[in-house]
């Protein structure tokens, strides 16, 4: 498969990283006309996270999608896939920051250490932001194989992310366990890949 390359660069690609701007807007929007129910500011982080968890698993599946319908072009939407990753989580965090624990810092250091779904969250959190402070071309080329090797990490921190999910939730796990099922689907894919060479 591959999309004809004007197309690719000036209408695909731009108009994903339009698509994948909505949800913020949304929420952004929503937020200030109030129109997000009763408790907008829950409604917030949470939509937050889904973006931030879905997209992440969208990145994760742009080399199978190389491999499987051999479109090579998916390679070059990842990065972009990535930063908008950290985007969403960064907002994640920055609405729990804000609208859960008001900036209070003693509050907020408790609660990492009291609450697990939190303390998993941050470490994830802390795990994304080296893979997008060096997820330049120029960081590329200096980290040569190392930056192979960082950003692997990735794989942890979606089951970290997902995990996350799990500890969160009280009653019903239907979401998590369709965000684990995508995820075993897609690092299985991988690991059966590197079994059979
Ligand atoms: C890679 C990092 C993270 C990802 C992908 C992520 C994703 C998610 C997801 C998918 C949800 C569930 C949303 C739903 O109910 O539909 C969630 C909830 C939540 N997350 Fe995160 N999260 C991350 C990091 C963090 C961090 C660092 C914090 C705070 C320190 C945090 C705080 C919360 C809170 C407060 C909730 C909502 C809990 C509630 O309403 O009871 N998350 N997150």
């Amino acid at each position: 498969m591959k999309i004809a390359e004007p197309y690719f660069t000036r209408v695909f690609k731009p108009l994903l990283f339009v698509l994948l701007l909505v949800p913020a807007l949304y929420y952004g929007w929503g937020l200030w006309q109030d129109e997000l129910g009763a408790n907008p500011l829950e409604a917030v982080i949470r939509g937050l996270g889904d973006w931030a968890l879905r997209i992440l698993l969208l990145t994760l599946l742009m080399s199978p999608l190389r491999r499987l319908i051999n479109w090579a072009q998916a390679l070059r939407l990842r990065r972009m896939l990535g930063l908008y990753a950290y985007f969403y989580v960064v907002l994640h965090l920055l609405g729990y920051l804000w609208f859960d624990q008001f900036f209070d810092w003693e509050e907020i250091w408790f609660d990492i250490l009291e609450r697990p779904f939190i303390t998993i969250g941050m470490v994830a959190v802390v795990l994304l932001t080296p893979l997008a402070l060096t997820s330049t071309k120029g960081m590329i080329r200096r980290l040569g194989k190392n930056w192979k090797r960082l950003h692997s990490l990735v794989y942890l921190i979606s089951i970290l992310a997902v995990i996350h999910f799990w500890w969160m939730v009280k009653l019903d796990i239907t979401e998590p366990a369709i965000y684990s099922l995508i995820l075993a689907v897609l690092l299985g894919e991988r690991l059966f890949r590197k079994l059979k060479i």
